[in-house]
């Protein structure tokens, strides 16, 4: 069955940091490189038209960074992908779907002779994903993100030769050197030149009303959180499902909150799973997608793997409960229903079954504020909120434990109860905490610039 995603769940991502008032307070280095996430049905930022484009497979899924490769500089947007570890960038559009590949043409190319400073390192690899592949070339080049004024010098990236089913380059910003690769990765360099001062950084992706999410490298956002965060322990590679070193951390368990509030658990939900911003759905074993499936009123999954949902539950107040060591992160049904646009429209669950990867993908990470620290090991994790944006450097990890939100929420959406094992329950409900938010840990903050946002994402989408 030919199936189409909306366009409306793409979110593209630029790489904006306001240099101005940051060379007025640190003349060395501002310690974190800040990227807002916009939504694409965010209408402020984009025309209904471009919202309205289908495309299909990968296609829906996640956000975009733009970098600037090269001298002189060439744009090209990637994917940032916290499953998976290297850089690569120019996609083979020819053979895609058309929309894909229209799509595919917009994320901009590398031409290696046209960059004075690239480097030929005569090595190659193959990348497989779970949707598509690349053949890649080695290379090095500096790479400059826009609206910062941060220029990594001679990063180790791939130039692919060919791709199958790949309509953008990614960014790998899993682990790197000495653990899932021979060289330092993007987020290497950034702590190895300096840009950073931690190998860390947050996610927060923001949910659909909020309609803008930061990832902030080297720092956090207490404005996109309340309370403390919990300290959860990545899984060691040799202990994990894949044994592949990825973001793996343990849930406790699932549960659903429906509008009555009568909580329920389901059974096997004590399982691993990795954190991967480049998979638009969840993935949970099969057995445990379809009990929680039947209880939005699927009778099973479509050929895709899709369980078809009725689009009023979007507007139901329950939530699906991801519970783990110190936090339970609450997720809307209607952050976990997909819409897609038609007439009429469809909906479909974010989950889908697979007894092979069990991963938390962008139909949870919305709901979930996250700090990935590579220096300790460690996923710092709580419920999301949204109260201003205030990205900051971290100069050490050693904070995290006490750091604490700047918002002030009452984060219930469900009848269900809120004396639950969260660990931000207790905070939300304790109005002094924003007061005694550590400032001596973060420093240089990095404001973003709105409006050059939305004209270079014009510029891109305009094309579409
Ligand atoms: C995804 O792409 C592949 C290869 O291009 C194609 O065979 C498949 O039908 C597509 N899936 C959907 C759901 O369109
Ligand atoms: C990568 O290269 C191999 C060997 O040349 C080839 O068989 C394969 O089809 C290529 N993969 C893609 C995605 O182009
Ligand atoms: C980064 O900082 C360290 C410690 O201050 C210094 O030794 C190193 O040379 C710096 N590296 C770069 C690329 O600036
Ligand atoms: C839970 O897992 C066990 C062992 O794999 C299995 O026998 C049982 O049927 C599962 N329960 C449910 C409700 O899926
Ligand atoms: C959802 O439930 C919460 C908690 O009971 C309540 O405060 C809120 O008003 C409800 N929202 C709707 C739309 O019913």
């Amino acid at each position: 069955m030919a199936f189409s995603f909306s366009f409306s769940y793409l979110v593209l991502v630029l790489v904006i940091c306001l240099g101005r008032s940051i060379a007025q307070e640190d003349t060395t280095h501002e310690g974190c490189i800040h990227m807002p996430i916009i939504h694409l049905t965010n209408t402020q930022y984009f025309e209904k038209r471009a919202v309205s484009l289908s495309l299909t497979n990968r296609s829906d899924i996640a956000y975009y960074a733009q970098l600037n490769i090269g001298n002189p500089a060439q744009p090209v947007f990637v994917q940032l992908d916290t499953g998976s570890f290297e850089l690569w960038v120019n996609p083979q559009c020819a053979n895609l779907d058309v929309n894909d590949a229209r799509f595919c043409q917009t994320v901009g190319q590398y031409d290696t002779t046209q960059s004075s400073t690239s480097v030929s390192l005569g090595t190659s690899k193959t990348l497989r994903y779970g949707i598509g592949s690349a053949n890649i070339s080695y290379f090095t080049d500096d790479i400059a993100l826009p609206g910062s004024t941060t220029t990594l010098r001679d990063v180790q990236f791939g130039v692919a030769t060919s791709t199958g089913e790949e309509f953008s380059g990614i960014m790998g910003i899993g682990y790197g050197q000495g653990i899932a690769t021979r060289y330092r990765n993007f987020v290497d360099e950034l702590s190895a030149q300096n840009a950073t001062k931690v190998k860390a950084f947050t996610v927060a992706l923001g949910n659909k009303d909020d309609q803008e999410g930061i990832i902030v490298f080297g720092g956090v956002d207490t404005s996109r959180f309340s309370g403390t965060l919990a300290r959860l322990p990545i899984i060691p590679a040799a202990q994990s499902p894949d044994q592949v070193p990825r973001y793996w951390v343990n849930m406790q368990s699932l549960s659903l909150t429906p509008p009555s509030g009568k909580t329920r658990s389901y059974s096997n939900s004590s399982i691993p799973v990795f954190l991967d911003t480049g998979a638009t759905m969840t993935l949970l074993p099969a057995d445990l997608a379809q009990a929680v499936a039947k209880d939005f009123g699927s009778t099973g999954a479509d050929a895709n793997g899709f369980y078809e949902v009725s689009c009023d539950l979007e507007n139901v107040n329950g939530t699906l409960d991801f519970a783990f060591d110190g936090t339970t992160i609450r997720v809307p049904y209607r952050e976990i229903i997909r819409y897609v646009a038609g007439s009429p429209p469809t909906c479909f669950l974010g989950i889908s079954p697979s007894d092979s990867f069990t991963l938390l993908g962008d139909t949870f990470m919305r709901s979930a504020y996250a700090v990935f620290d590579l220096d300790n090991n460690l996923i710092w994790m709580t419920q999301a909120a949204n109260c201003g944006s205030t990205p900051a450097a971290l100069s050490s990890m050693s904070v995290m434990s006490t750091l604490t939100g700047a918002c002030n929420v009452n984060r219930a959406v469900t009848s269900g109860d809120t004396g639950s094992t969260s660990g931000t329950g207790e905070a939300a409900s304790s109005s002094g905490t924003a007061s005694t938010r550590p400032h001596y840990a973060l420093h240089a903050r990095c404001d973003s610039t709105r409006r050059d946002l939305a004209t270079t994402l014009a510029a891109v989408l305009l094309n579409i």
